[in-house]
C-alpha cells in the first residue's frame, strides 16, 4: 500500500511514533486510493485529492467515469468507507469504549433531548446509546460536510429506538429516520463492539456493502 501513496502522505505517515498508528494509517490510504480506482480506473498513485475549508476530502479531478463522491471513517481497528456517484454521503464508525463518561459528554455536547435519552437504563444501555448517537451526529455533520465545525448541540438525530431494536440482529442498512427530509440516517451494523451510521440525501438509494476481508476489489 505504501507504494501507491503520496509523497505527502508518505512524509505524513513518518510522522507517526507508534507503528501500529503508522500501518493503520498507511492502510486506510492505500485502501481508499485502491478503491477510488476500481470506481475511476485513474491509477492509484495518480488520484489527487482536495479538501474544502472544512476539511471534507473529495477527488481533485473528475474522472472519465464521471463523478465519484466518497467519505471515511476509523476507530480503533476497523475502517468505514463509502462510495457513490448520485448523492453526498457521510459516514462515521466509533469503538464502544466502556468506562466512558457518557453522561458527561452528552450533556455537553448533546441536545438536551439526546442527553435525556441517554439517562434512562443500565450503564451498559447508556454507553451502547450514546455511542449510536453519536455516529448518527458526526455522520450527518460530514454529510452536510462542516464536519465539528457544526456545533453537535445544534442539531437533534433521529433516534428512532425501535428501528435500531429491529436491527438488533444485524440487518443492513436500516433506514432509522430524517433530518427535513432531506438528510436520510441509515444504521450500519458493523460487529457488535462498534456503531456505524451512514447519512445521505436520499430515502432510497441502494446501499451495498462489502466487508474488506472479502473484497476482490483490492486485488489486481
Ligand atoms: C470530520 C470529523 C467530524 C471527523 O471525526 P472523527 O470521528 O474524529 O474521525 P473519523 O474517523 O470519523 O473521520 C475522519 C475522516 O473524515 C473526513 N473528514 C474530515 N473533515 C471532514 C468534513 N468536514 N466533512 C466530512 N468528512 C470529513 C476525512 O476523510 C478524515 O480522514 P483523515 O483523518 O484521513 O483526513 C472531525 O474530525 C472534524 O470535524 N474535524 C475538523 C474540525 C475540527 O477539528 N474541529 C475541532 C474544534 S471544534
Amino acid at each position: 500500500m505504501e507504494s501507491i501513496l503520496s509523497g505527502q502522505e508518505i512524509s505524513f505517515s513518518e510522522r507517526f511514533r507508534d507503528p501500529v498508528k503508522k500501518t493503520r494509517y498507511i492502510l486506510r490510504n492505500g485502501i481508499l486510493r485502491s478503491l477510488i480506482h476500481k470506481y475511476t480506473t485513474t491509477p492509484p498513485k495518480n488520484i489527487e485529492f482536495c479538501r474544502t475549508k472544512f476539511g471534507k476530502p473529495f477527488l481533485k479531478n473528475h474522472t472519465p467515469s464521471g463523478l465519484i463522491r466518497f467519505n471515511v471513517s476509523y476507530s480503533n481497528d476497523r475502517l468505514l468507507l463509502v462510495f457513490s456517484r448520485e448523492y453526498f454521503v457521510g459516514i462515521d464508525i466509533e469503538y464502544k469504549k466502556r468506562e466512558f463518561p457518557v453522561i458527561d459528554i452528552a450533556n455537553r455536547f448533546f441536545t438536551s433531548t439526546e442527553a435525556n435519552l441517554i439517562k434512562v437504563g443500565n450503564e451498559t444501555a447508556q454507553t451502547d446509546l450514546f455511542f449510536r448517537i453519536w455516529v448518527l451526529k458526526e455522520a450527518y455533520t460530514k454529510a452536510v460536510g462542516k464536519g465539528l465545525f457544526l456545533p453537535l448541540n445544534s442539531f437533534d438525530v433521529p433516534i428512532d429506538l425501535l428501528a435500531l431494536r429491529n436491527n438488533a440482529s444485524g440487518r443492513e442498512h436500516v433506514l432509522l429516520g430524517h433530518i427535513n427530509h432531506e438528510w436520510f440516517f441509515y444504521d450500519i451494523p458493523v460487529n457488535p463492539e462498534y456503531c456505524g451510521c451512514l447519512v445521505l440525501n436520499s430515502p432510497s438509494a441502494i446501499i451495498r456493502t462489502f466487508d474488506l476481508n472479502s473484497l476482490d476489489m483490492l486485488k489486481d
